[in-house]
Parts: C-alpha cells; structure tokens; sequence
C-alpha cells in the first residue's frame, strides 16, 4: 500500500471527527497562511498538487451549489484532473451499487479523491470501509473520500470552513466562543457537524434557538454536554431576545423542508417565523454581532431577510468564500502535499477491545442437578444465567433470539428457571453435543445475552465457566441492521454494507455508518 507520507495523506473526511483538534486547528492555520499569500499575490505553488494523475471526482447526488463549486475550483487550483460525474445519466439509474461505481471510477486515475454528497448517511464511511478493502487487494493506493454532506448526518468540510471564519473573526483567539444556532436544528447537517468541529475553543457556550420541532436531536446535544459545552435552548428569536445573555455570532440554518416529515412540513410557515429575524430585533443585538449561514437562504422566506445584507453583521457573504481556501487546502492533505510540518496531536482511530469474555472460577464442580426439564450433561456448554433478573417472558425471548440467531438445531432442552433460594429467574440452555464455541458464537452470545455463563462440562464435571459481557463492537451478525431508513447501511438500500455497531458510554449502540444510536433491543431484526 502507499506509504501515508505525511500522516494526512490517503485518509478520508467523512466526519469532522476524522481530524483530531490539533488537524483541524492546523488546517485552519494552513487556510490562513494560503489566504494570506493569496490576497499578496504571492506565488501560491508550494500549496499546488499539479499531479495529472491525481484524479478529484464530484459526486453529487443532491443538489448543491457552492460546495460543489468551490470543490471544483478547489480542484481547479491544484492542477490535478478533475471529474464532474453526471449522476442523472448514470448507471445508479440501472440500480448499480454505490460501491461498484466507485471502484470503476477508481480505476481510471493513479490516485483518487472523490467528493461525495449524497442523501444517504455514512455513504462516505461505507466507501472507505469498502475501497480500502479492494484497493489493498489490487495494490493501488486507497482512495480518500470527502463527504460533502450526508442526509442529516454531517457536513464536515462545511464545518471547517465555518471555524475558520469564526477565528478569523475571534482573530485567532481560540480561548472561548459564544454562538447562537438558529433554526432547522433538528435536520441541519451542518449544525450537527457544530458537535465535535466546535471544539477547537477552549470554552464553548451553545445557545439553541429554535422551536420544539426543529430542536437539536437529543443525541447531539447530549454529546455537546459531554464535549463540556454549556447548552441552553430557546424556542423563539423573540425568547431568545427577552433574555440578557446573547451570542455575538449567530449561525443561521435555512428549514430542510425537503428532509421533514408531513406532520412537520405542514407547521412550517409558524415555525418559519420562529427563527426568521425580524427589523425589530436590531437594537436588541450586542454590539459586532455577526451573523453567519451556511446558504443558500430561501428567497421568498429567508431566515436572514435582504435588508441586512448590507450592514456589518453579514458574514455569511466571506464564510461562504473561505469555502474555496478550507477545501484547497482539505485536497491538498488528502493528497499528500500539505501536511509535513504539522507537530501536534494525531487522530487515535477508536480502539474497541475484545474483553467481552471473562473466565471465573469455578465453585461447584458438579452440573447443578436441574429439578425440571434439563438433564445433567456429561459433556456439553450449559449457558446459564440467561436474562437473569428479568421477567419471564423477556428470559424466554431471550432464549428465543439465542437459539435463532446462533442457530442451535442440535439436540438441547432450555427453560425458564429459578434457584430453590429465590425468585430470580434466568434462562438455561444445555447442548450437550456442543464442546465449544468459537470466537464469532462466543460474541454474539455476548451480544444477545450479556451476563450469562457458558459452562464447559468435562465427564459430569464443570471443567470451565465463562461470564460474557456486552463487546463493545457488535457485528458480523446476520440478525442485526441499522434502524434509521436514511443510512447507507439500511438493508432496504441494497448497499451490502456490513452491520456494524459499537457500544456508546452511555450504553447504547450506534450504527457504525449513520452514528444513530439504537437501544439494544432495536438493533435486532427478529
Ligand atoms: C448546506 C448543506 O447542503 O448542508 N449548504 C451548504 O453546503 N452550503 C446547508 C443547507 O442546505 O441548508
């Protein structure tokens, strides 16, 4: 594989978590030095890729206007061929997988990047996933994927770009800011990206504005607390306004309109009017407040009407332009060329441990002599302790699942028990054809009844016990799919993309490819 150079190179942006804070903060000062040498005329080559071969493919399966523009320009600036995929003629249309049209597009150049939006979440995670893959086995170098806005999910590199014109404004002072997130929060990507790119400031005030229905999912606001944000929310510019403590930087966000439900849909003219500023609130600002909008802005009904475009709080007008010197910039790590001189913390990809499986001692060397239904077994697993302290009917769905899901068709007897000393009850399952369970079973037992014991019985005696505890990373298990119909990974997609979950510290699993998180119980599909 190709040597990864400058600790940069061949990765990918599918989240703004993809760069440790340090990355980010050295893309910004990276931005800040090729501005500069720009604005003087300076000769801006030692920033330039210029490798034919280099290929920066466009995909844009949603509409967009200056993402793709300034990417294209980007591109453009660094002298490398650029592609502009026409997605409305192509062979998605033949119901062609994203992953197989990726792998053809990457044939054709020595390197690849490609610049993906799609409606889709975790497109870009599930690209690299499988590439890098197929890219290993033909000996080519991977190729870096940059999401350029994933359904709800994130919009990484539209997170740059926006720090970026907030240190500019803060002039460079990292110390602490105070920003106000106005409007869709509930479906904007580019807010939900402010979770983990907000983090750069030492000290983060977030102040949520915005009506119950576009409010902040829990889960990102639950992650902005844990980041150790200090979070309020408004439901109104108006409630937001009644109070003393106000933003000098106000991040607007237009209404997804095409990503809510009916129910929502039908409000939004009211709940327009909720996060829409009006001329009366003016003198209610503190002094060089600057507001700030992704774009584009609705022309009939702009959260920002036109008669402040040109008062000095209009920021939006450069951040859209620090776009073009973020991505030239982004393109120029991913590619190798920038990236040589940064001395900081790098990105620790999350480890998951394999600890799930804990040996104990063993007290009693005999079978327990089971007074209903189960035999002692001579030789054979009992699993025990299934569900144990749970009521009956969830201890025998829990059976159920194990059963199904491990496919156990050999000879056994399980039940629904409890010990002679108390009325705490557990599931049993005794095979006594089975010697051993390899690494894969042992997980997904792990997965499915986390608690439970395996005792190995040896000649009527237990030779061996087990506790299984919940892994930390749950996949590679047939049973289990992503929830949310908007991820990639969603079986109705017919992406083949692998099951994955990983285990949050709050206990719940999140979906590897959409970062939506599932209570246990949901991410089985039977
Ligand atoms: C945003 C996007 O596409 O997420 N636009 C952008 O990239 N500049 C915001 C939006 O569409 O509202």
């Amino acid at each position: 594989m190709h040597e990864q150079a400058n600790g940069f190179e061949g990765r990918s942006l599918t989240v703004v978590n993809d760069l440790s804070v340090d990355e980010q903060i050295y893309l910004y000062e990276k931005t800040r030095e090729l501005k500069e040498a720009m604005a003087k005329g300076e000769d801006p080559r030692r920033f330039t890729i210029g490798d034919p071969d280099l290929g920066v493919y466009l995909i844009f399966l949603e509409d967009s206007t200056r993402t793709k523009e300034s990417f294209r320009n980007a591109a453009t600036f660094h002298r490398v061929k650029v592609n502009d995929f026409n997605v409305g003629s192509s062979s998605f249309n033949k119901m062609e997988s994203i992953s197989d049209t990726i792998k053809m597009l990457f044939g054709y150049s020595g390197r690849s990047i490609f610049v993906i939006r799609s409606r889709l979440e975790g497109t870009c995670r599930w690209l690299e996933d499988a590439l890098g893959g197929y890219a290993a086995r033909i000996g080519k170098p991977a190729p870096s994927f940059i999401n350029a806005g994933d359904g709800k999910h994130e919009h990484p590199t539209q997170e740059f770009l926006d720090e970026f014109s907030f240190l500019e404004q803060q002039r460079w002072n990292r110390e602490s800011i105070h920003i106000a997130l106005v409007g869709d929060l509930a479906h904007g990507r580019t807010v939900h990206s402010k979770v983990d790119g907000l983090r750069v400031f030492a000290e983060v005030h977030v102040d949520l504005v915005a009506p119950k229905e576009l409010a902040l999912p829990a889960h990102y606001e639950h992650r902005m607390v844990q980041n150790g944000f200090r979070v309020r929310s408004f439901p109104s510019i108006e409630a937001y306004l009644s109070q003393k403590e106000v933003a000098p930087i106000w991040y607007f966000t237009r209404l997804q309109l095409e990503r809510m439900g009916e129910e929502v849909l039908e409000k939004a003219p009211l709940l327009r009017r909720a996060v829409t500023f009006g001329r009366e609130f003016l003198s209610l600002l503190p002094e060089g407040t600057r507001f700030y909008h992704p774009l584009p802005r609705h022309r009939e009904f702009p959260e920002i009407p036109s008669f402040l475009d040109g008062l000095p709080l209009n920021a939006w007008d450069l951040q859209s332009i620090n776009g073009y010197y973020t991505r030239i910039v982004e393109i120029g790590l991913l590619a190798g060329k920038l990236g040589a001189d940064f001395r900081g913390e790098r990105r620790v990809p999350p480890a998951y441990p394999d600890d799930f499986v804990e040996e104990v001692a063993v007290t009693e060397t005999k079978p327990h002599d089971y007074k209903v239904g189960i035999k002692p077994v001579e030789n054979g697993i009992v699993i025990d302790h299934i569900g144990r302290g749970d009521d009956i009917a969830a201890i025998w769905d829990h059976i159920d699942k194990i059963r199904q899901i491990m496919k156990l068709n050999y000879r056994s007897s399980h039940g629904v028990y409890h010990s002679s000393s108390n009325e705490i009850y557990k599931g049993i399952i005794s095979l006594p054809d089975i010697l051993s369970f390899d690494e894969t079973h042992l997980k997904m037992l792990a997965a499915i009844a986390p608690g439970c014991t395996l005792n190995m019985v040896k000649n009527s005696r237990v030779a061996k016990k087990y506790r299984l505890h919940m892994p930390t990373r749950i996949y590679n298990i047939e049973a289990i799919s992503c929830k949310n119909e908007n991820c990639i990974s969603y079986p109705g997609h017919f992406e083949q993309v692998r099951q994955e979950f990983y285990r949050s510290e709050n206990g719940k699993f999140v979906c590897r490819f959409c970062e939506r998180p599932h209570n246990f119980g949901e991410i089985w599909d039977l």
